[in-house]
This record gives C-alpha cells, structure tokens and sequence, in this order.
C-alpha cells in the first residue's frame, strides 16, 4: 500500500525540541524554532563537534599553535567557539542585571547567588565559584545536554523508518497500555517493555559517544599485563563494547528483542554502556533517558515514520565527530 505523509528533515524541529530541555533547566529560558541567534548556535555547536576529533582537536593537541591557523578547519572550530562563547556570555551578563537573590529562577540565578554569597564571607579569596566557572558550567551542560540526544532521537527516527515491523510493535504496545486519550509518562516505563528495548538496541547500534571523552590515569596501573604510565590519556572506545561479537550476538543485527528475556521483560546488560562507565559517567544519564523515553513513545503514538518513496536509506555508519550523527535525511511521517 503506498505510504503518503509529509516529507521533512527531522534534524532541525528535534534539535530544538531536545535543545530547550536543557536550555530551559541551566540558562532558564526556551527558544522559538525560528530564532535566528539560537539556530545559528545549534548548527554551529553541532559541525565544532564534528569537525573537532575528525582531525583537528587530535592534531591540536600535539600542535597547539595550529588553533590559531588563520584557514581550514581550525579557523572554523575558532569561529565556533568565539559565537558560543558571546552567546553564552550575553545569557550570563542578562541573569547578573536582572538578579533578584530572594527568587533565584533558574541555575544561573542559583550560582550568581552562591558566589556572591561567598564573595562577601570573610573567607573569599576560597571561593570555588566564579563567573568563568559560571561560563564553562552552563557550556557544558548546553552542548552535553543537546546533540548527544538529538542525534539519539534521530536515530531512533531512521531505525523506525526502514524497520517497520519493529515501529509496528512499539505502536501496537503503547496502544495497548497507553493508548490514545492521553500523552505517555514516565510512570508508563515499566509497562513498556518492546518500546525501552527498541530504544536501547538504537543505542546500542549507534553509541552517539563513541570514544566517551578522553580520561587520564590518575597514578600508574597495572592492567592485564600492560602497565599505564601515570598522565597517559585514555580513549575508550564504546563502539567497540556494543559490537563485540563475544559479548553480543549478531552485533550488527538489529534485534530490540536482544534485551528482553523469554516473559518479555527487560534484560540489563553489563555491557551496554551507551553513558560511559565508572565515577566519570555521563552526569546527564538520568535525563537523557527520560528526553529518548518521553519525547520516542510521544512521537510512536502519534505518528507512523517511513523512508520517503524511491529514496535509499543514508549510510549507515553516520558522521562520525565526538558525537555519531547520522548523515543528514529525510523521512515520510503521517499521523495515525
Ligand atoms: C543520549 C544522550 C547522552 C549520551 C549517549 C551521553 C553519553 C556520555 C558519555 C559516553 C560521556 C562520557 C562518560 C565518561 O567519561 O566515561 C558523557 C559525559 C557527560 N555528559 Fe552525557 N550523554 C548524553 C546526554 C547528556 C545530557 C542530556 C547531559 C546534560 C545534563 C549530559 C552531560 C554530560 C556531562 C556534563 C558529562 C561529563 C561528565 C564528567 O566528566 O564528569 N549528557 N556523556
């Protein structure tokens, strides 16, 4: 039967979506779609990231003077950072005037509120709170907090789109459980198994991360025969784990059905780590997983999402930057 709905590219409405989350949590404000400021950022954030592993934060590192290269990547990766940067201050500078410490709004306000505290106690020259932390903080949390999960979000958009058996069976749950009165919660989680293991298997394929961030070792260690000289920097590489054909079978299968037991309730596996591992674990797991769960079911009981008629899926392997993006498409969506 022939498919019609309304073709789109996804990236740009599920960007911002995703986006306002965290904006709205750490810099107390959202962003219509059609701000111009705020969609530029998003583009930029977003090709820094790509750009800075493929190459040049690699080569930076061993030849710091190359981040002052007046062409090339490098003057692009400067670009990006000079415009977060004003974008992020402007924000920071808005909250200073209009701070009223007895009704802080939002984690800026709460900051601002802390180190000025601390900047009137006897003791200030110990204060751990300053407006350049202030800066990296909400810069870190602005860039964690949006392309990892949209890029999670379009993934799972693709996968339901050339896996159409799999998006029938998370329809067919959420009908049974949630139906069509009323939007999915979080409390329906525990109800919906096919639907969680359909977004970890994506995420297990597409390991958004997939060399985590860089870590250190903190003092010299002894693993399995190989001795780690203290200040060695250590890239983990999570694809690795997701595909290993000794821990997973058919690693390169799409299964959802891979993490659900023969009852149909949901199997924990060690060794998915789509959030990294250990002390250093994504400080953003919590709601990370709350964004995919909430924002997927919403859209799965809503909408039915195809490849649009006579176009090949993307590549598969994505664009790979510290996040894997998938390559840009565009799918058919119709409402149910
Ligand atoms: C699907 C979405 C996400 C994925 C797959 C993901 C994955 C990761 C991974 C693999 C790491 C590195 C962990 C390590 O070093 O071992 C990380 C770190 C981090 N993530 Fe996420 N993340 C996601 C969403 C978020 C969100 C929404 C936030 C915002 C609150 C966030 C904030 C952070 C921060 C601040 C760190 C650094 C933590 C630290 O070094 O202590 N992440 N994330």
């Amino acid at each position: 039967m022939l498919f019609t709905g309304i073709v789109f590219a996804p990236y740009g409405p599920l960007c911002n979506a995703v986006s306002n989350v965290i904006s709205s949590m750490s810099l107390g404000q959202r962003f219509h779609p059609q701000d111009q400021e705020f969609r530029t950022m998003l583009d930029l954030m977003s090709h820094g990231l790509e750009i800075s592993v493929n190459t040049s934060i690699l080569l930076i590192n061993v030849f710091p003077w190359l981040y002052y290269l007046p062409c090339g990547v490098f003057k692009e990766l400067r670009r990006a950072e000079i415009d977060i940067t004003a974008f992020l201050k402007k924000i920071i500078a808005r909250h200073r005037a209009t701070l009223d410490p007895e009704n802080p709004r939002d984690f800026i306000d709460m900051y601002l509120v802390e180190m000025l505290a601390q900047q009137k106690s006897d003791n200030s020259e110990q204060s751990l709170f300053s407006e350049d932390d202030l800066f990296y903080i909400i810069g870190d949390l602005f860039i964690a907090g949006t392309d990892t999960t949209t890029n999670s979000m379009l993934w799972s958009i693709l996968y339901m789109s050339l896996y159409p058996d799999v998006q029938e069976k998370v329809q067919q749950e959420i009908d049974a459980v949630v139906g069509s009165e009323r939007v999915p919660s979080l409390t329906d989680k525990g109800s919906l198994p096919y639907t969680e293991a359909t977004i970890m298997e994506v995420q297990r394929m597409t390991v958004v991360v997939p060399l985590s961030i860089p870590h250190m070792a903190s003092e010299t260690t002894e693993f399995r025969g190989y001795t780690i000289p203290k200040g060695t920097v250590i890239i983990p590489n999570l694809w690795s784990v997701h595909r290993d054909p000794t821990v997973w079978e058919n690693p390169d299968d799409f299964n959802p059905g891979r993490f659900l037991d023969e009852q149909g309730k949901l199997l924990r596996k060690d060794c998915f780590i789509p959030f990294g591992i250990g002390r250093r674990v994504c400080m953003g797991e919590q709601l990370a997983k709350m964004e995919l769960f909430q924002m997927f079911t919403s859209l799965m009981q809503a909408f039915t999402f195809r490849l649009p008629e006579g176009k090949s899926a993307p590549s598969m392997h994505g664009r790979f930057g510290l996040t894997l993006a998938p390559c840009p498409f565009t799918v058919c969506v119709k409402a149910r």
